[in-house]
């Protein structure tokens, strides 16, 4: 490893998101894309030859390449911690697509490892790090709904099976909508309110199984093992309190929705699952709402790759940290365990309210 310029990602996991990762990562000079892995080699093949990666094969082969010093582990929850230990093991840093790992214990150990390795595991989303949330963590910051109060979420759809073709894991342990979607949406109230210290929560399950609706498995049922609708309500370590609605049994979809609001106004965010879009500021007396210039990259996924890398060049902290997205994760699990008791569930894990990005921060600049 050269410790200087560009830092070599190595890519497992050759899924759907693949596409969008690939296609962005090839674009940022500050990281180069060496190799892609998969255990269906041929799928790791195929994107390689797509997007002009030099290297393709197993896992094991990623993991000797010299030239990779982050993983992108893009496979599937229930494989994310394996994935990354192996990763830690052989010297890499990670960058883990959400949710961080399936369990605490797994996400604990997994950041002890990195600790004692003297590396980095840093997770999405990076969709927080786009223009359009940081705007309007920057106008939070910057005062301009006063003091945040609380807060209203609503990630409604009819769930992803219509459109993914391998879509089981997004509804077994590690996904449903609390954990596929929740990271978007809490990594954002975290952002604005700081950690969170207690949960509430009630959640039903619409349908037993569901049917491939797309790819060649398409009419194919499946169990679903997860809720697929959660009422949650957050209480801020501050004092300050939200609700969240996570829910793939809505045949209405109103994905998107985050409201947040302070002494002196409301302001309505864009989609969290967004890299973009615009920010409304409903001030307290003002006789017309203001849209707020919006300020920041929308590059897309693989920002938080470049965000890493520069951290591990410079030696500072990444913003999507492994720390970040263990907290999301607790209040996750914490939420079915809420659901599950009928009582509110403290929060264990505490972190730092992350600092919006530096104004003008651009993943497709060339700094290393
Ligand atoms: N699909 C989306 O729109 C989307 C969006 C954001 C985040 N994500 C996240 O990205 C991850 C992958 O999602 P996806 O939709 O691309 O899934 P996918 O099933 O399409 O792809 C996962 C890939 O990982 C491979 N894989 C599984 N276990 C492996 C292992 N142990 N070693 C090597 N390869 C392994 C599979 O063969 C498959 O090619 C998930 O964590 C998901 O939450 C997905």
């Amino acid at each position: 490893m050269s410790g200087t310029g560009p830092v070599g990602v190595g890519v497992i996991g050759a899924g759907v998101i693949s596409n969008q990762y690939l296609q962005n990562l090839v674009t940022f000079p500050d990281v180069r894309v060496v190799f892609v892995a998969d255990i269906d080699v041929e799928r790791a093949r195929a994107q390689a030859e797509t997007f002009g990666i030099p290297g393709a094969g197993t896992v094991p082969e990623l993991l000797a390449s010299d030239d990779v010093e982050i993983v992108v582990n893009l496979t599937i929850p229930a494989a994310h911690a394996e994935v990354a230990h192996s990763a830690l093991d052989a010297g890499k840093h990670v960058w883990n697509e959400k949710p961080l790992t399936v369990n605490r214990d797994e996400a604990d150990a997994l950041l002890a490892h990195a600790r004692e390795a003297g590396l980095r595991v840093a997770c999405a989303p990076d969709t927080v790090l786009g223009a359009g949330i940081q705007t309007a963590l920057r106008a939070i910051r910057d005062g301009r709904i006063g003091t945040p109060t609380t807060a209203a979420t609503m990630m409604l759809s009819p769930g992803p099976e219509s459109w993914h073709p391998n879509p089981a894991f997004l509804f077994a342990k590690g996904g449903g909508p609390l954990l596929d979607m929740g990271p978007y949406y809490l990594t954002t109230l975290v952002s604005a309110f700081g950690p969170v210290g207690a949960v509430a929560a009630a959640a039903s399950t619409a349908f037993s199984t569901r049917t491939i609706g797309s790819g060649p498995l398409a009419g194919t049922d499946f169990p679903v093992e997860v809720p697929t609708h959660y009422g949650v309500l957050l209480r801020f370590e501050n004092g300050t309190s939200a609700q969240s609605t996570f829910s793939f049994q809505s045949a209405l979809p109103r994905q998107g929705f985050v409201e947040i609001t302070g002494t002196e106004g409301v302001l309505v965010l864009p989609d969290p699952n967004r890299f973009d879009g615009p920010t409304t500021l409903y001030a307290r007396g003002a006789e017309q709402p203001e849209t707020l210039v919006e300020s920041g990259s929308a590059a897309g996924r693989g920002t938080g790759v470049v965000d890493l890398a520069r951290a591990i060049r410079a030696g500072v902290p990444e913003r999507a940290s492994g720390e970040l997205a263990a907290h999301v994760l607790d209040v996750m699990l914490s939420v079915t365990d809420a659901a599950e008791t009928d009582a509110f569930v403290p929060i264990r894990s505490r972190v730092a309210q992350p600092e919006p990005l530096p104004e003008g921060w651009d993943p497709a600049q060339q700094t290393l």
